[in-house]
């Protein structure tokens, strides 16, 4: 990859406070040949690195150097797999060991997210959720107005959970989209479970067969920023929300600290990295299955577009949206709330903190 590719990737690395040690990191690791060792040495430089951002974190005094440092080591690291000759090690039965506890890592893996999903308590993920959205609304003095007369869309539902907390916070009609059939299809099971009533179905939230005009209140949180085609989709959610309606569109936020720097960093090393071998890698190190996928998220999609508030009110005001407004509070754990409660360092660490805004149209 060359320097302008990694450049373009991670900005940061080009004359950010992290490039000192964050280019030789990245450039060591991009020197790794292709090989499923070199997969897994990656993914744990991914997750020593994310460990250490968040133990910095916690701490109330400036994060870099601690960041830096964890740069730094994992570069060796990395020069020491790269430097190692593992031909040296391999005899023929070791090979055939290894492969063998790969086979039953990955089964023991998908029993153990298939028996996770099942797990689930439903009426808990819900509830949470429920909490949540109620606390950033209440916090924000948003909550709508007769909302048991509204209909909801959640564009981008995935598992769920948005759509049922707004039909539990008690709106009329709620309705959940999203194109991945494992996120319908268990939604769906967990609504059964909880005895909620939404309407999940399968849609593309960049091209919605619903007519102009038909929801009191949309939706979308965390979505557009994973699509192909992200105007689109802002265009879709107004087209679809009523005039006078209330939307909420959630973005990742651009500046976003060393919080998004950190993952842009690690998306340029895990760019080839197949998804297995990365979960596998995690839980060989015992890492359970929610972190697996909190940290994993935003570093293994393929795009993870990240916008400023000037470029998200552009985009709204472009398709119609009127009265566009960003939350400055959040819930507890959310990076604008930090921001808001001027946590030390909050904006070195988290930029400006997360793109929420509500409109109309
Ligand atoms: C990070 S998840 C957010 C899920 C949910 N909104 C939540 O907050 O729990 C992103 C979701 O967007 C969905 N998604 C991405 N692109 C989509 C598209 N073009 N049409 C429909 N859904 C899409 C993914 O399938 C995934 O479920």
């Amino acid at each position: 990859m060359s320097d302008d590719n990694i450049f373009e990737m991670a900005p940061c690395l080009k004359d950010g406070p992290l490039s000192a040690k964050g280019l030789p990191f990245v450039k060591q690791a991009l020197e790794l040949p292709k090989s499923v060792s070199s997969d897994i040495i990656k993914t744990w430089a991914t997750y020593y690195i994310f460990i250490a951002k968040e133990s910095a974190f916690r701490k109330e005094v400036d994060p870099t150097n601690e960041i830096l440092e964890a740069l730094e080591n994992q570069r060796n690291f990395l020069a020491a797999f790269n430097n190692l000759n593992l031909e040296h090690f391999a005899t023929s039965e070791a090979m055939e060991k290894s492969r063998a506890s790969m086979e039953e890592v990955e089964r023991e893996t998908g029993n153990h997210y298939g028996n996770l999903f099942k797990k689930f308590d439903a009426e808990k993920y819900f509830q949470e959720t429920h909490d949540l959205l109620k606390t950033r609304l209440e916090v924000n003095n948003i909550l709508p107005e007769n909302l048991s007369e509204m209909t909801v869309l959640d564009a981008g539902c995935g598992g769920g959970r948005y759509s049922a907390a707004w039909k539990k916070l008690g709106a009329k009609e709620v309705t959940g989209v999203d194109f991945s059939e494992i996120g319908i299809s268990s939604a769906k099971d967990r609504i059964k479970e909880a005895n909620i009533d939404v309407n999940y179905q399968l849609e593309d939230v960049v091209n919605l067969s619903f007519q102009n005009d038909t929801f009191d209140i949309v939706f979308s949180n965390g979505v557009l920023h994973h699509t192909r085609d992200l105007d689109k989709g802002i265009h879709e959610l107004v087209r679809v929300m009523k005039k006078d309606g209330f939307g909420w569109l959630y973005l990742i936020e651009n500046p976003g600290g060393y919080f998004w720097d950190i993952i842009e960093i690690l998306r340029v090393i895990m760019a080839d990295v197949d998804n297995g071998v990365a979960r596998n890698a995690l839980r060989i190190l015992g890492v359970p299955a929610n972190r697996i996928f909190y940290i994993l998220d935003h570093i293994m999609v393929p795009i993870n577009l990240r916008l400023t508030g000037d470029e998200i009110i552009e985009i709204l005001e472009k398709h119609g949206a009127k009265d566009v407004k960003r939350l400055e509070r959040g819930y507890g754990f959310d990076r604008i709330e930090k921001i808001y409660q001027k946590e030390p360092f909050a904006e070195m660490k988290y930029g400006v903190g997360e793109h929420r805004y509500v409109f109309t149209k």
